[in-house]
């Protein structure tokens, strides 16, 4: 036997046994003659002890030992004398005298300490991602991962939902992004495609009479990379026949609730159940269609006084079917002429022109645009922001996608900035009713907002005026994250041609694209739907973490490599010109 005992078992309950241990030196001291090392396993950490008069052969192999050597040991289990006892730690109240110790294995010294948690580079972290998994933090974020993807199976299996694992080499499915292709080396020039997500494959499931189908399923997909990016990356993904909107959202929002409450229950819920705003109205309200809810702030409109102006700006964006939005923030007439210019700078980044502003002081409304008001129309301003004195609204005028965005991350930014954003508060929300297509300002055609497979929520009106037609899609919204998506399925044959119309899909292309599912829905599909998490943002927040990269066992950087394998990499030619290609670019 290895060892009888992992490093986080032995209390004062095991006084005087004999014991092995296996681990590695996590902290080593040399107190006068005698030698301190804390052992550390997975479990924890166990301080082992050298006895120089009695076990002198034990004792200089200590001594030999540096951080991070791999050692057995045996040893008897004593009390630590009085005073010395360490009550954060389970194992505080003894130590092992030491025996015999084998040295298993040596350590380079590590380029990075592993038994403290300093700053260190990204890059070499991401190099040695082995060594830095030895760390507390991000071993802990792999067991909370662990645990909660656990508990969704259990949860999902109860529910009557089945997992089932579909292809990583398919053909391609819509979500948006740019796709991995992986060339057949049997099919000269013919490519697979790294599924975005399993989304064509669930839906045929359906068509198959699953009824309930989950998967916990890695997702491809070559998109630029973010804190809450990776190129690939883990979904909970779930389909369900026979349901509606209500329904799908009831029984993840159970499951939601459920992990908050058994992995973080230091998290308050802000709402249950979880608020449902419609995309327009998280856009109005909070300049977002993933709003942050842990505070209110409200966005409110202007425009309708903004016509009847003298500003300019204003009354121009407004005449030309523009909005002007209004951004109320307590107490901000304090704020410095340097605040205000970086407020405005943020809302330049997500296009707005400027960042008109008034402040609220004992005399009313100021500032170089309130001359352009009457009175009673500042006087409306104040009523419809509910500013008091003390306070400053800011304003963007725009079509209604810039002023609203840009104002939402004034407001988001005004929260980092004067710390409004409660640590320990979970703003969930559903967003739905999201438009179904939008304008790509380039080439004039229409793009799916969620994937062509989405349902008109009105196919009468679809018909009518497709470019304005709302779809049956909604967002699940986790303190301002987008933490998952999905949508109730088109299931019928001909309202799915119709989209793809919409979209500008050829019957052509639909057949060479989509035939499979064209084909599939002519034999009896059910009404369906469904949704995906995001599950690496979602444990991403469970774990306070900044970024994806830290609840990932091996992530990405934010180019896209492995530094740890090095990947992407050359390939041997000879590999290459098996699969039929030829590359034209040397590695830079
Ligand atoms: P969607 O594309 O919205 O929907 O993806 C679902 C959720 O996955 C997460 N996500 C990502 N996480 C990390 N890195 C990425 N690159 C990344 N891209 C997306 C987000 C997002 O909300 N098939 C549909 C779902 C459906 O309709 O059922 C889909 O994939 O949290
Ligand atoms: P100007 O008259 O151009 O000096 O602008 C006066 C104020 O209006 C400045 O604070 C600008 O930041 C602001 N401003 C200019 N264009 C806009 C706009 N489209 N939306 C909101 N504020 C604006």
């Amino acid at each position: 036997m290895y060892r009888t005992n992992t490093c986080d078992e032995l209390t004062s309950a095991h006084e005087g046994q004999k014991v092995t241990l296996a681990g590695w030196v996590h902290r080593r001291r040399d107190h006068g003659g005698v030698i301190f090392i804390d052992l550390r396993d997975r479990y924890g950490l166990t301080q082992i002890v050298s006895d120089p008069n009695n076990y002198i052969d034990a004792h200089n192999l200590m001594n030999e030992t540096r951080s991070e050597y791999v050692l057995q040991i045996e040893g008897s289990v004593r009390k630590r004398p009085d005073g010395q006892a360490n009550p954060n730690l389970h194992t505080g109240e003894i130590e092992i005298l030491v025996e015999k110790v084998i040295i298993l294995n040596v350590a380079k010294t590590p380029p990075f300490e592993i038994d403290q948690e300093k700053e260190v580079g990204e890059e070499l972290r991401l190099k040695y991602r082995y060594l830095d998994l030895r760390h507390d933090r991000l071993k802990n974020n792999m067991i909370l991962r662990h645990k909660v993807i656990k508990y969704i199976r259990d949860y999902m299996d109860e529910n009557d939902f089945i997992e089932v694992e579909t292809p990583i080499l398919i053909k391609g499915t819509p979500e948006g992004s740019r796709e991995y292709l992986v060339p057949s080396r049997i099919y000269p020039g013919t490519f697979y495609v790294l599924p975005q997500s399993p989304q064509q494959l669930k839906q045929l499931l359906m068509v198959a009479g699953f009824d309930r189908y989950f998967q916990i399923a890695r997702c491809f997909r070559d998109e630029d990379q973010r804190g809450d990016r990776q190129p690939e990356f883990t979904q909970l993904d779930v389909e369900m026949s026979f349901i509606n909107e209500e329904d799908i959202m009831k029984i993840n929002e159970g499951l939601l609730i459920d992990l908050v409450k058994k992995f973080v229950p230091h998290k308050k819920i802000a709402q249950t159940p979880f608020p449902v705003l419609t995309f327009e109205e998280a856009m109005n309200i909070y300049g977002s269609d993933k709003p942050d809810l842990r505070f209110d702030m409200p966005l409110s409109d202007i425009t309708d006084i903004a016509t009847e102006c003298g500003f300019g700006v204003f009354k121009s964006v407004a005449e030309k079917g523009g909005v002007v939005k209004a951004l109320k923030v307590s107490d901000g007439a304090k704020f410095t002429r340097k605040e205000i210019d970086e407020f405005e700078e943020v809302a330049k980044i997500y296009g707005a022109k400027g960042l008109a502003y008034l402040i609220h002081g004992e005399e009313g409304l100021k500032s170089n645009i309130a001359k352009f008001f009457s009175p009673e129309d500042l006087q409306e301003i104040v009523e419809r922001c509910e500013s008091k004195v003390g306070d400053i609204i800011f304003f963007t005028a725009d079509n209604f996608k810039i002023a609203c965005e840009s104002l939402g991350k004034v407001r988001l930014a005004v929260a980092q900035k004067f710390e409004l954003l409660d640590k320990d508060l979970f703003a969930f929300c559903w967003v739905k009713d999201f438009p179904m297509f939008e304008l790509d300002e380039e080439t004039k055609k229409l793009n799916a907002v969620h994937h062509p497979f989405t349902s008109p929520k009105d196919p009468e009106e679809f018909e009518k005026n497709p470019e304005n037609a709302l779809a049956l899609a909604y967002d699940i919204v986790l303190n301002g994250v987008e933490v998952g998506g999905g949508s109730i399925r088109i299931h019928n044959r001909d309202t799915q041609k119709k989209v793809f119309d919409a979209l500008g899909i050829t019957d052509a292309d639909a057949e060479k694209r989509f035939g499979h599912m064209m084909e599939a829905f002519q034999y009896g599909a059910p009404p369906h739907g469904g949704i995906a998490w995001g599950l690496d943002r979602l444990i991403m927040i469970f774990a306070d973490e900044p970024n994806i990269r830290e609840v990932i066992a091996f992530p990405k950087d934010q180019k896209a490599k492995d530094l740890m394998l090095g990947a992407p990499s050359v390939m041997p030619e000879d590999q290459i010109s098996e699969l039929h290609i030829k590359t034209i670019a040397k590695e830079s």
